[in-house]
Order: structure tokens, then sequence, then C-alpha cells
């Protein structure tokens, strides 16, 4: 069955359920992973030069799948709050509206940034004012590590009269049960869903059997919430330790958002470093990390900088971060070309290096 397995989909909307998500089995179809559902939606909404809104900055696959379908963009600027959202409203006004909306309002990828309660029940009053469809991708929401969860557009907008056909809401197993088994999840209005149903099927007949049953059966026990429970404790752990290394190894040379959430901190260097060229010296030191401007689609921050800490434990995380200071000082100095302080940061290089060795 291209739009899943009965037994995965009425496991998918209980899971769905208790996020305060209510959705009927024909409003719902199991795809290959998130990715396939942002892929879908886009091939079913946009044709060439459809105008797309997205965060800046925003997840850079999702621009790589609407990509494939030459759309034009906007972006609106992300702060503590989450996406600018009002900022749409400009673009309405300056005859730049767009066709689809994307967002991922739990602890963004890259930002981590929340998108508020007010400017959630806004989007979906404009999405229907405006005739805009609005995807939002929630692969993040249940790695909450502080505060209390907020209500999905999806939701609001099921609430909000003549909106329900104007959203559409996806998650994924990738994030909490397992990546490689790409199983994910989409919900829409019945006429989004039929449409989808079709590209997908021409896209893969339908998602691999065997891992549809084997995500059902883990999710009828009660497997994820055990597992739900020890990431969210260990993430706690390795989001502050990553917080307290970045703060003591570049204080105020480095501007962070801290997020209640997910997996990601969004960095910027204030002295001007361009992450891109600092990425050099950092693989050379033997850490890695994802240059800020990907993530963008216009006017790019170079000085910007994606740190993950969901996937080492502290000890890796703080090595992480010794190498990170020693390679931005190596990247200073080859910068300003002077040989003396080159001496003087191989000396440090060799401290800090060592510093790590004793650590680990
Ligand atoms: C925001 C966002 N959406 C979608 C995905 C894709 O996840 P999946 O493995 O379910 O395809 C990712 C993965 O990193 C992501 O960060």
């Amino acid at each position: 069955m291209t739009e899943g397995q009965p037994r995965l989909r009425a496991a998918a909307s209980g899971l769905l359920a208790q996020r305060g998500i209510r959705v009927e089995e024909n409003e719902l179809v199991i795809t290959t992973g998130s990715q396939q559902a942002i892929d879908l939606t886009a091939r079913s909404i946009l044709n060439e030069g459809d105008l797309v809104a997205v965060e800046r900055p925003t997840y850079v696959a999702a621009l790589q799948a609407f990509d494939l379908n030459s759309p034009r963009y906007v972006s609106i600027p992300v702060d503590q709050e989450g996406g600018q959202v009002q900022k749409l409203l400009e673009f309405a006004s300056s005859g730049t509206l767009p066709k689809l909306v994307y967002l991922v309002p739990n602890f963004a990828n890259p930002s981590g940034a929340c998108l508020s309660l007010e400017r959630r029940v806004w989007l979906a009053r404009f999405a229907v004012q405006h005739g805009v469809f609005v995807l939002e991708d929630d692969p993040y929401g249940e790695l909450r590590l502080h505060g209390s969860p907020l209500p999905s557009i999806y939701e609001i907008a099921r609430s909000t009269p003549g909106a329900e056909k104007w959203c559409a809401y996806l998650t994924t197993l990738s994030k909490t049960m397992s990546p490689g088994l790409r199983i994910g999840a989409l919900a829409g209005p019945e006429q989004f869903i039929d449409k989808i149903t079709l590209l997908k099927q021409a896209a893969d007949l339908h998602t691999s059997s065997f891992n549809q049953e084997v995500a059902a059966r883990y999710l009828e026990g009660d497997r994820l919430q055990g597992r739900l429970d020890l990431i969210r404790r260990e993430y706690r752990e390795r989001q502050n330790c990553l917080i307290d290394e970045i703060t003591s190894a570049f204080g105020s040379a480095m501007s962070l958002l801290t997020p209640e959430g997910g997996m990601f901190l969004w960095g910027r260097f204030r002295d001007g470093t361009d992450t891109r060229e600092l990425l050099k010296h950092a693989i050379a030191a033997g850490v890695i990390y994802v240059p800020g401007d990907c993530f963008y689609v216009e006017q790019p921050d170079r000085s910007a900088i994606r740190l993950n800490f969901s996937a080492a434990p502290p000890e890796v995380i703080r090595l992480g971060v010794a190498r990170l200071k020693y390679a931005h000082e190596r990247y200073l100095s080859a910068f300003n070309g002077s040989g003396s302080s080159e001496r003087r940061l191989e000396l440090l290089g060799q401290r800090v290096l060592a510093r790590v060795q004793r650590s680990t």
C-alpha cells in the first residue's frame, strides 16, 4: 500500500495524538524518511519560478529538494522566538507572496530556535487569509530538553476556520528511534494526501514493508518513551557541556543561541571569522562542524557555525572544542600572517593537544 501499512499508520496516528495532533487515517501517509515528504510536497505544489519562503537560516536538504522544481526564494529572519513570520505581510504587500512556506518550528536545524505560540497562531491565520500553503517539518519536537511543548501549527490550523486546507505536518522516527530505518509520516488535508500518494507511487511504490513492520511493533510497545527519557537526559548533559566549553573557549568572540532542545547550537563569530576558511584548520586539527553559509538562500552569513551536541559524549565534546579553539588560533595566525605568533600558537596548540590527550 503506497500510503503505508495500516498497522504503522495506526501507530503513527497514535504517536501524533500524544503530541496533541488528531489525524484520521486518510489524512496520513508513511514516507521513506521525512526527506521524501519534503520532496513530494515540493513536487506536488511547486512549478518553476514559484516563490518559497524559508527561514534564514534553514535546513539545507529541504533547499536541495525544492531546488529540483526551480523555485525562487524569499527568506524570513530567525530570532529567539523562531522565524519572524510577520515579515510575510511585507512580501504580500510587495507582490512577492510565497506559494509555500517551509519551516521547522521546534529546535530548528540549524538555528535551534523554537517558534513562539503567538507566531504559530498568526501563521495559521495568514495561511488561510492569503491562500499560502504551510509545510511544518517537525523532526525534533520530541527532543525538548527544557520548558513545555507548544501546539503544532497544524493543530492550530485545524481549529482556525478554513486553515486546515492550508497546512501539512511532517515528522520522522530518524531523530528518536533510528535514522537508518527511513520512516517518516506526512499529515495534511485529504486532497493533498491523495496527490502525495500518487507521487509516491511514482517515486518508490511504497516504503519498505519490513521497516514499516519493525517501526509499528516498536511504537506499539512502550520502548519509545524509555528511549526518549534516555536521550533527553543524555542530550541535556551534552548540550550543557558544549555551551560551557564553547563559552569558556571563545568568550565574547562567539555569540550562541541556546535552544530548549534539538541537537544543535548555532553560533556566530563576532570577530568576523570566516567559518568556511576555519574549516580547513578544523579538519587538520581533527574536528568538524557545518559552516553556516550553506543554510541561506540569500546573503549567507560566513561567520556562522552549526555545532552538534547529540552525537558525542561530554569527554569527546571537550576534546572537539579544544581542537576547535586550536584551529581558530591557527586560522587567526594564518590570517594575520605573523611568524612569531605562528611559533607562539604552535606551542599553544601543543599544550592544548597534550591536555586533551591527558583527559581522554
Ligand atoms: C529539519 C529536518 N527535516 C528533515 C530531515 C530529514 O530526516 P529523515 O531522516 O527523516 O529523512 C532532517 C534531517 O536532518 C532535518 O534536520
